[in-house]
């Protein structure tokens, strides 16, 4: 099914997110929509499926100007979507998720269970899709809770799939998954509008490519583009993909962790006995596949895990036992994995966000007073300094795209003087201009003499960054390894072969 957008505007205020945007999709095409962090890619997408109301414009499908005000209609003309935050109610099964949706479709009634069940098979077998239709969401990974939004999609019979950061949140693994669904659905006449900022997946998957910036559209290009035309086309300028890692003067142990295990409330060990040391002036990275207990790990360095035993030691100083907040202001800047569960206060504003853990503390505060100009303008400075696109630094953080939610993390924590950065999937949902700043700020931390502790899935991001790579699998670390490691091998570590690979286990 064909679908056309003719002259799309929306405004926010006096922001324009989308400028009068044409772009049309053909029947079977996978057609991938490129733009930097806050270019206006999901309001558009979230116009088309009836979430947000433009201002002006048309959407035809299959010619027909259809009147989409909801996500119902969006269902009944065909369109389908997948958030970039995902929309299910982990507490429900994937039967009841399905049935009880956030849209309730008006056209040929609602499914009951036992329908839903049959229609979930139906699709699950088409497309080999292994899902449980009784199933808790949330006891399943996160390839599988996404799929089962696809599920959804296509039980409501949609012929346009729109699918927004679908690859944002998965391992590499689960990725090449998706794409392969992708590439069967196209091949049953599926059309789908793809959102991603990985170069690489635009080129594997896409039949054409629309770039927009500042919410217009600025061009096409065919997926033959090398990555660096496409990442100048997006961001206007040339972009360093890889970044220069140049050499490093390793100082003294300013991390120390030892013989850490993390439990999680069943008494299951998630994180084993791990014992790691982050010297000055390096960077250490966490290599391994979701869920081997990285995560665990990251969130114990400032405390955030109940169920510890061993020792974290910064400086010297015993870490186990503080408040989070003692944590952070023992030196560590902190990174979370989840911006919206640990980052940001969502109602709160961009600038109080980005002084969140100082707000009390000089120059923004002297005993009971505050200073809010201090702060302000503190904070007008960290959104030049990141190119956070945003209103005004008063609005609320949980107005901005969600790129720009992240770099309002990172320029927090990168602002402060700290010994240790401790980061997890840093970049994120970053447009590639913006992973080319992160980066840089991060080997300057570790140029500068500070420790850092790296969590990524990212295997590049691994490979550009680390001094050293510790490997994870199971909750153990499998090996640590030079980054001179191949792509190869880590892949084979993190899969928990050590065998023949690299050195082995050696510091
Ligand atoms: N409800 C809202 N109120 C005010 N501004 C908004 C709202 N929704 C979006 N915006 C603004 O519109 C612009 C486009 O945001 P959008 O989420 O569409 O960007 P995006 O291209 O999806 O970016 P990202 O790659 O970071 O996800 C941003 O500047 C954002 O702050
Ligand atoms: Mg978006």
């Amino acid at each position: 099914m064909s679908l056309e957008l003719r002259g799309i505007t929306k405004s926010f205020g006096a922001l324009v997110a989308n400028d009068s945007i044409d772009l049309s999709v053909g029947t079977g095409e996978i057609h991938a929509i490129l733009g930097e962090n806050g270019a206006g890619k999901s309001t558009l997408m979230n116009i088309v499926y009836g979430l947000v109301a433009a201002d002006s414009g048309e959407i035809l499908v299959e010619g027909v100007v259809k009147n989409i005000r909801k996500p119902s209609d969006a269902l009944a003309a065909g369109i389908g979507m997948v958030h970039q935050h995902f929309m299910l109610v982990p507490v429900f099964t994937v039967a009841e998720n399905i049935v009880l949706g956030h849209e309730k479709v008006g056209f040929g009634g609602l499914l009951n269970l036992a329908d839903a069940r049959i229609a979930i098979k139906r699709v699950s077998d088409e497309f080999n899709f292994e899902v449980d239709p009784d199933a808790r969401v949330e006891d399943l990974p996160v390839g599988v809770q996404q799929r089962v939004e696809i599920i959804r999609a296509l039980i409501y019979d949609a012929k346009v799939l729109i699918l927004d950061e679908p690859t944002a949140v998965l391992t590499p693994q689960e990725t090449d998954e998706l794409l392969n669904i992708m590439k069967n659905l196209k091949a049953r006449g599926t059309s789908i509008i793809f959102i991603t900022h990985k170069l690489r997946e635009v080129k594997a998957a896409a039949d054409r490519i629309t770039i927009i910036r500042r919410g217009k559209v600025v061009g096409t290009a065919e997926p033959s583009a090398s990555q660096e035309e496409l990442a100048s086309l997006m961001v206007g300028r040339p972009v360093q993909l890889n970044p220069d890692k140049g050499a490093h003067t390793i100082g003294a142990t300013i991390l120390d962790i030892k013989n850490l295990t993390i439990k999680d409330p069943t008494g299951r060990a998630i994180v084993k006995d791990v014992t790691l040391e982050v010297h000055a002036g390096e960077v250490v990275a966490i290599a391994g596949v979701q869920g081997n207990g990285q995560s665990e790990l990251a969130r114990a360095m400032v405390n955030l895990e109940a169920h510890v035993e061993g020792s974290i030691t910064i400086n010297g100083e015993e870490l186990i036992g503080k408040t989070v907040r003692q944590a952070l202001h023992l030196g560590i800047a902190f990174v979370p994995e989840s911006r919206e569960l640990d980052g940001l206060i969502s109602s709160f504003s961009i600038s109080e966000n980005l002084i969140l853990d100082l707000h009390d503390l000089p120059p923004f505060a002297k005993g009971v007073q505050l200073f809010p100009a201090v702060v302000a303008s503190e904070a007008e400075k960290r959104v030049a300094e990141f190119d956070i696109r945003i209103q005004a630094v008063s609005d609320p953080v949980s107005s901005l795209s969600g790129g720009n939610k992240q770099k309002v993390v990172l320029a927090r924590e990168l602002s402060r003087p700290v010994q240790v950065l401790v980061a997890s999937q840093p970049t994120r949902g970053l447009d590639v201009g913006s992973i080319e700043f992160v980066h840089e700020r991060i080997l300057a931390e570790r140029d500068a003499g500070r420790g850092v502790l790296l969590f990524s899935t990212e295997l590049d991001e691994v490979l550009a960054l680390a001094d050293r790579i510790a490997v994870m699998y199971r909750g153990e670390i499998l090996a640590i390894v030079p980054s001179t490691v191949s792509r190869e091998e880590l892949g084979l570590l993190m899969a928990g072969v050590v065998d023949g690979v690299g050195k082995g286990k050696s510091a």
